[in-house]
């Protein structure tokens, strides 16, 4: 296979790639100038033939969801969603680091063909040192005119702020970060209306995630045919991957969505295979929301499509953790059950008590004490939270169910087996962290 050529990492390691200078140097700013000459409708359309799916986890077409922006409206906000929440990925902060520029062009031109007078960037807190980059970048294009009143001298106008976050896993959520964004607790909201009819302050409000944004000056540049010729059409376009774990070389690696699972961990250029000798026992591939693979199970593409032929939620957020033959399953799992407990927001019913029974299922099970019963119970009250059997407000139960659901019936023998010898986690180290 040709080797990919990076698109949107192409300024990785390129040096003084943060200043506006070398952005420009090397063609950057280029589409936003184009963007202005186009009507905002025809830039719309661009990126609807481009097919181009969001990156945040969801996979929804970003063209079509600026497309349900009332007709009619004096006010549109933007929101830029870099909260990056979900564990085990770091793309978006790779993208911020390394190419500042690339996002604030992005953003541009999604402001423009949503008409958005604002463009909200959503940082996590923990984002220091990408805080002080973005603000500098952005500082920089404002010094150039590329941000504010008419900018790139046409009668378009933008403003551009970073709001940053508190730290809470569902402020990634598009609602909980307008919430968060309104300076209120970070709870979901109820849907409809959605956020493109009343958002940000009840104004029309898009959101959008950074890689996503990120696609949008190569789109407008090289035009949507080009775009739809990188990958499988229902998942066109450059995407970000990570892995993370026992492999060689973890890290954040950009190709078509045409690569396995297996690719990710064993290519020479991408993690480099297995650390010294290990043994693959599963792969959470999509960030830990979107369920687990057995060692069987490698050959899933790593597209919007694939994951759910293995009993996955989705694709999303392409970040893959390895685990090795020497990690004790229970451990993966009272792990997850622990974090959702912990991050769950608590407005809903089943997802908070859900949860929480859930970890301290878990719990025992790690600590030895677990009963056989207790998978089937983990199960029973998976299937009775998440928002895709309309129980819930927001998609963190069903995040929180895939990851047990599929551990629990791909790893059961494992399972059961530690619950017959009835023996604590292997690690005691790392139950004492969790408990
Ligand atoms: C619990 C939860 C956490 C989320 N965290 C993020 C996040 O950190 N970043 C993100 O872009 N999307 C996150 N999402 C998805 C957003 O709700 C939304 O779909 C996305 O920002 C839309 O951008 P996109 O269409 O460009 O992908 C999260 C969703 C849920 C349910
Ligand atoms: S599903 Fe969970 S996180 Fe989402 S709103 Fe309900 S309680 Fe909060």
């Amino acid at each position: 296979m040709a080797k990919f050529e990076p698109i949107l990492l192409r300024n990785r390691g390129v040096e003084g790639a943060r200043t506006l200078k070398v952005y420009e140097a090397r063609g950057g700013y280029r589409a936003a100038r184009k963007t202005l000459e186009m009507t905002p409708d025809e830039v719309v359309e661009e990126v609807k033939a481009a097919n181009l799916r969001g990156r945040g986890g969801a996979g929804f077409p970003a063209g079509v969801k600026w497309s349900f922006l009332p007709k009619e409206r004096e006010v549109t906000l933007l929101c830029v969603n870099a909260d990056e929440s979900e564990p085990p990925t770091f793309c978006n902060r790779v993208l911020m680091e390394e190419d500042p520029h690339q996002l604030i062009e992005g953003t541009i031109i999604a402001a423009y063909a949503t008409q958005s007078q604002i463009a909200y960037i959503y940082l996590r807190v923990e984002f220091h040192e990408q805080f002080h980059i973005l603000q500098k970048a952005i500082d920089e294009a404002y010094a150039a005119g590329y941000l504010g009143k008419k900018i790139f001298k046409s009668d378009y106008s933008l403003e551009c702020y970073i709001h940053r976050g508190a730290g809470a896993y569902v402020c990634g959520e598009e609602t909980g970060l307008i919430e968060s964004l309104e300076g209120k607790r970070g709870w979901p909201r109820i849907k409809p209306p959605f956020p493109a009819v009343a958002g940000l302050f009840h104004r029309p409000t898009v959101v959008n995630n950074v890689e996503t944004l990120s696609c949008l000056p190569h789109i407008i540049e090289r035009g949507a045919d080009w775009f739809t010729g990188i990958g499988p059409p229902h998942s066109a376009g450059p995407k970000l991957f990570c892995v993370s774990g026992p492999v060689k070389r973890p890290g954040c690696y950009e190709d078509s969505m045409e690569i396995t699972v297996r690719d990710l961990i064993e290519r020479d250029d991408m993690g480099g295979g297995m650390l010294d000798g290990k043994k693959i026992k599963g792969v959470l591939p999509g960030g830990i929301s979107m369920g687990i693979l057995t060692a069987d199970e490698l050959d899933m593409k790593m597209d919007f499509e694939d994951p759910r032929k293995y009993g996955l939620l989705g694709l999303g957020t392409a970040a893959a953790v390895v685990i090795d033959t020497e990690t004790d399953i229970r451990l993966v799992l009272r792990n997850m059950t622990r974090f959702y407990s912990t991050e769950s927001c608590g407005q809903c019913t089943q997802c908070r008590e859900g949860t929480s029974w859930m970890d301290k299922i878990a719990q025992r099970i790690a600590n030895g004490a677990g009963r056989m019963e207790d998978l089937d119970l983990l199960l029973e009250t998976a299937r009775n939270m998440g928002m895709m059997p309309g129980l819930s407000i927001c998609g963190l139960a069903d995040g929180a169910t895939y990851p047990i659901e599929t551990i629990v019936k791909k790893f059961r023998s494992e399972l059961e087996e530690a619950i017959r010898n009835q023996a604590p986690g292997r690690s005691q180290a790392a139950l004492n962290v969790l408990n």
